[in-house]
Parts: C-alpha cells; structure tokens; sequence
C-alpha cells in the first residue's frame, strides 16, 4: 500500500487511540471501545478513499458504527479495512498493557470475512516462516522444539504465549511440560501473535484460541513482514455450534475456504499488498501507549508493518497541545 495512505490510516490509529486512552484505567470497556470506535469513525471518512469495512464491530443490525460492510470516505480507491478499534477493551479499562487500536487495510476483496467464532491460532516470526516446519496440526511439543531448533536457543528459553483461559489448561500444561516458558496474557491475542515477530518482546510463540476477527488483523501484519500465522476455526460444541457455522458458511461464499481445514495466511489475506497498524492505547512491551503532558503536549506510539514497502516502521507521533509548544 502507497506510504500516503499508510500515513492516512496510521492518523486514524493515533487518533482513536488518543481517545480511548481517555479511559485508560477508569473501568469502563464499553466507553473506552466506543470512544476509539466513534473517533476511527470520524478519521476514515476524512480520507480520500472508499473504504469499506469487511471486519467491524459487528453486523448492521448488532453494531451502530463501523459495522460489516459500511462504507467509509469521501471517495476513491476501493480499500478493505478490518478494524478492532480497541483490541483489549478490559486492558485499557483496568490500565494493563498492551492495549491497542488496530487496523489492516488490503485491496477490495483480499480480506477474508472473518466469522464472529473463535479460531485456533499459531503465530511466529520470520525465521519460523522460512524454516517451514510449523504447524497447527503438530503438537504443542514439536512446535517448540521447532522454535527452539530455528532460534537457536534451548527449548527452555522458548517464550511461548497464550491467553489465560480455561480452554487453554491442557495446551498450557503441554507447552511447560515441553521445557518451555508460557507468557500468559489476560487479553489482547493480535499483540500476543503479532509480537512473535518483534524483537524485544520476550515472545518466540503464539498458540491457543482467540476471536476470529483478531486472527485476520494478526494474520495481515505478519504476512506483511514474512512471519507465520495458521487458524482453524472452532464453532464450539454447544447449542450455538451450528448457528455459528451456518453464519460463517454464508460469510465465506464465493471463496475456496474450508471452513474445517487450516487457514493459511494467503487464505485469510490474499493480497500482497496489505498493511498492519497498531497504535498503543496502555503502555506495553511492543509500542508505548498514549502519553500527556501537562502542556497537552500528546505523544503516541504505533507500529505499521506494510507489505507495499516490506518494511516495520514504529512510529512516534507528537501533537502540539493548547500551548502551542512541542515538548520532545
Ligand atoms: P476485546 O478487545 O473485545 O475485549 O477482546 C479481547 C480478546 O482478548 C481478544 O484479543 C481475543 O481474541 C478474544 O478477546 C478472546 O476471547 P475470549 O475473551 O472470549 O477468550
């Protein structure tokens, strides 16, 4: 994607960040998450593009903004957007890291419409990718001893992260009992994978289920910069298995996906040409979070990976406050 809109959607990032860290710590999830959601909003239809929202805060009928299949802009390139406008809403309700506002952007048509279901994730970096020998269908073990064997490092310095769920109890007990670490986060799965491949995080692995749509937006950033990412989708076994699925048979219409086999990053992003963005909202381990000073000085913290360009870029924005005065 061309470095102008890049620029485009990462002030749109800024900016929803900016408000939702309004309510870092203050308890309030849904005002945080509305508060991004209303400015990433505002921001979009200020671009030159027609975007269209593919992965949202929901259906038409469910959510009142940024719903599938809104259309954004004031007109132009068809772009496809996917957006959690604040990925970890209880993160920055309670002020933990790593809470983030997070935006993919592909041609129109690229981005797989991703069902509300959960989906069984694998992430890594680079290296992981070019070795080939990862898999969602190995266990937990071979995994990390892929890992370990690719890095270079014993298998008990391999950092592996998972959600701190129940569903996760047995993946967890396997992943120590392999000899590795576990890096356990209480939410926010696009970090926990995109961080697989960012140096400095700690984190060598991603593994275990999440939302769907967090799959795609961490699927995006690391097929733009050459990391790994596999789902699967997991409809459950309970009374909503088989709603669940009939939605997400209708949503992948027209496309060659199966919905019971692998997801493969050029299954779940079919373009080339696609962009990542996150923006810290709390201060975390891959970006900052906003920061304030006194002179309303506003500083704020966001990593782009953008396969148009093949590059990282981590990017510290500063905006003049009231007083008028950049303060560095
Ligand atoms: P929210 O930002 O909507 O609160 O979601 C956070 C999150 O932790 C995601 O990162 C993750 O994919 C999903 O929730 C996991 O869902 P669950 O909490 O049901 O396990």
């Amino acid at each position: 994607m061309q470095i102008a809109r890049i620029m485009q959607i990462l002030n749109v990032a800024e900016l929803a960040a900016i408000e939702a860290a309004k309510w870092n710590g203050r308890g309030d999830k849904v005002a945080a998450d509305q508060a991004a959601t209303e400015a990433m909003r505002a921001a979009f239809n200020d671009i030159d593009f027609s975007g269209r929202i593919v992965i949202g805060e929901g259906e038409r009928d469910e959510a009142p903004m940024l719903y599938i299949g809104e259309e954004l802009g004031r007109g132009g390139e068809e772009i496809d957007i996917a957006v959690d406008p604040l990925e970890g809403t209880n993160l920055c309700a309670y002020n933990r890291p790593n809470a983030l506002t997070t935006i993919a952007v592909a041609p129109r048509g690229a981005l797989l419409f991703a069902p509300d279901t959960y989906m069984d994730k694998i992430a890594a970096g680079p290296a992981l990718k070019a070795a080939g020998t990862l898999s969602i269908d190995n266990s937990p073990a071979d995994n990390v001893r892929a890992v370990a064997e690719v890095l270079g490092k014993p298998v008990n310095e391999v950092n592996v992260c998972i959600l701190l769920r129940d569903r996760h109890k047995a993946l967890i007990q396997a992943v120590r009992n392999a000899g590795a670490r576990v890096r356990l986060i209480d939410d926010g799965d696009v970090f926990g994978a995109i961080a697989t491949a960012v140096p400095g995080t700690g984190i060598d692995l991603y593994l275990g289920s999440g939302g769907s749509p967090e799959g795609v937006l961490a699927a995006t950033g690391l097929k733009a910069i050459g990391g790994f990412f596999q789902g699967r989708f997991d409809f459950g076994s309970d009374e909503k298995a088989a709603e669940k699925r009939a939605r997400a048979e209708k949503m992948v219409e027209g496309t060659e996906v199966d919905l019971d086999g692998i997801l493969e990053q050029d299954v779940l992003v079919r373009s080339d040409d696609a962009a990542f963005i996150a923006c810290g909202v709390t201060d975390g381990e891959m970006v900052e979070g906003v920061h304030t000073d006194e002179g309303g000085t506003i500083t704020t913290h966001a990593i782009v990976m953008n396969a148009g360009d093949k590059t990282v870029r981590f990017v510290k924005n500063i905006r003049r406050g009231e007083s008028g005065v950049v303060r560095f």
